[in-house]
């Protein structure tokens, strides 16, 4: 094992036991997690979302080499020469939220602002927006580049026809993208837009009602790979941030099949079902409960921060649930899949990795929450960190492609 020490003074280990000799890329750092197991009263973390920076680590030097390896697994994931690069950054407003859509026919990235977010100024007076970047217009930064170069990419509004009511779900569907709004106020509810990728981004909504129950604030939205069903989750996001009404419904999945209108329930028992994502093969649906952010009632480290697992049978209905894998800092709220099986989620210090036995296996640390972030094909990734767009370069490739629907 050597130690060397870098400019902030932290120790950083190059080579850690049971750990392979590999070339650690130079912006990536390995973390011995054998050095943080014993912490004695240095354990002092209560709210379940602070960062926790281990001892002989600095937030400088956390940030400084951003691609955080856990496992030799990871080292394949990340490529020789990982990059991360600070794309546009906006103080308090969040706007790099949630609902991360590539659509390679252009090469573009949609997005959403945070719907519930005081900062944002949304709430009941005014609904959170689109926006996309063209990738075209981004240059990775060889270095881990904090602080953005103003213009070097434009973060346009996306304006819907008619608007898309606090979008915070996103996914491609059949050459256009579906969204799900949250809803506002007791008369517009939550529903699944379709939208056109395109100006004058033409819109139409599919669902906003289970049999005339409005839904509570639809959260997030998947495709079937095997039978193309629409899958989503409903929580209560807005009734807690206070732009919509106590809820109507219990917090569940759905699913639905658009030819017919079939709408059903598949899951429940959560407390704030999130993200949701099929593996690869489609035989696994993975749904993450957000439990510990109870939006302006706080914290409550009593509720998840979980991913669950279940097994997905021909007919589209779920079996088996098990708990996949429990997060800190913060919640998993985003999930997506690579090529391999790797699951990603978008939690309170970034990017975190697990492997398909639930193993966190690496992380693109980026210091602060990132609710969601998006494939773009091979090898680039876009992540959301509310004020802050951070464009990534890896190895690793998405596991849909933003057209197979
Ligand atoms: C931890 O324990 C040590 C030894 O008892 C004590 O000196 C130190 O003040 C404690 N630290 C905290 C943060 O309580
Ligand atoms: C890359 O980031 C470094 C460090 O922030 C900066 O000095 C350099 O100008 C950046 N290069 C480009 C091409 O933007
Ligand atoms: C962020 O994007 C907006 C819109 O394109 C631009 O006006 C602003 O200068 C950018 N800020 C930074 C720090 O890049
Ligand atoms: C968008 O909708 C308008 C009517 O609202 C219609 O005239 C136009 O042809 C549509 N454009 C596309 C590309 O579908
Ligand atoms: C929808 O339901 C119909 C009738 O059960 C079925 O044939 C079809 O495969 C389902 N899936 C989609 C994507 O329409
Ligand atoms: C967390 O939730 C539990 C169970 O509902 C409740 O007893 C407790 O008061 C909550 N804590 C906070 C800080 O809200």
């Amino acid at each position: 094992m050597r130690l060397v020490t870098c400019l902030s003074g932290a120790l950083l280990l190059t080579g850690v036991a049971g750990q392979s000799s590999r070339t650690v890329p130079p912006l990536a750092q390995v973390i011995d997690q054998k050095r943080f197991n014993t912490l004695g009263n240095r354990s002092a973390i209560t709210d379940g979302n602070s960062q926790f920076i281990p001892p002989g680590y600095t937030a400088e030097s956390l940030f400084a080499k951003p691609f955080h390896i856990y496992d030799d697994e990871f080292y394949d994931i990340i490529g020789p020469n990982p990059t991360l690069t600070l794309l546009n950054s906006t103080g308090t407003n969040p706007r790099f939220h949630e609902a991360p859509v590539w659509y390679p026919a252009t090469d573009e990235v949609f997005f959403s602002q945070n719907a519930g977010a005081k900062a944002a100024g949304t709430g009941l007076t005014r609904s959170a927006v689109i926006q996309k970047i063209s990738l075209a217009e981004v240059t990775p930064n060889i270095t881990a580049q904090r602080t953005a170069t103003p213009g070097q990419v434009r973060v346009e509004y996306v304006l819907p026809n008619p608007n898309i009511i606090n979008p915070n779900g996103g996914t491609n569907y059949r050459n256009r993208i579906l969204f799900v709004g949250e809803g506002q106020g007791p008369n517009t509810p939550p529903a699944i837009y379709l939208m056109h990728p395109y100006s004058p981004y033409n819109t139409s909504i599919l669902l906003d009602n289970f049999f005339g129950r409005q839904f509570n604030s639809i959260n997030d939205i998947t495709i079937n790979p095997r039978s193309g069903e629409i899958y989503f989750t409903d929580t209560t996001y807005g009734y807690v941030q206070d732009f919509r009404p106590p809820p109507g419904l219990p917090k569940q999945v759905y699913r639905f099949n658009e030819s017919t209108g079939a709408v059903a329930v598949v899951a429940d028992g959560f407390n704030m079902p999130n993200g949701i994502a099929f593996s690869p093969n489609g035989q696994h649906l993975y749904v993450t409960d957000t439990g510990l952010i109870q939006g302006y009632f706080g914290f409550n480290t009593s509720f998840p921060s979980t991913i669950y697992r279940y097994d997905v049978q021909a007919d589209g209905t779920l079996e088996n649930r098990k708990t996949f894998a429990f997060v800190s800092p913060g919640v998993p709220d985003g999930i997506h899949f690579d090529t391999r099986g790797n699951l990603y989620a978008g939690c309170g210090d970034g990017v975190q990795v697990y492997n398909p036995s639930g193993k966190l296996i690496g992380k693109i640390h980026v210091g602060g929450t990132a609710a969601n972030f998006q494939f773009a094909g091979k090898g680039r990734m876009v992540i959301l960190a509310e004020t802050e767009l951070y464009y990534a370069t890896l190895a690793a490739e998405g596991a849909f492609p933003g057209t197979l629907y």
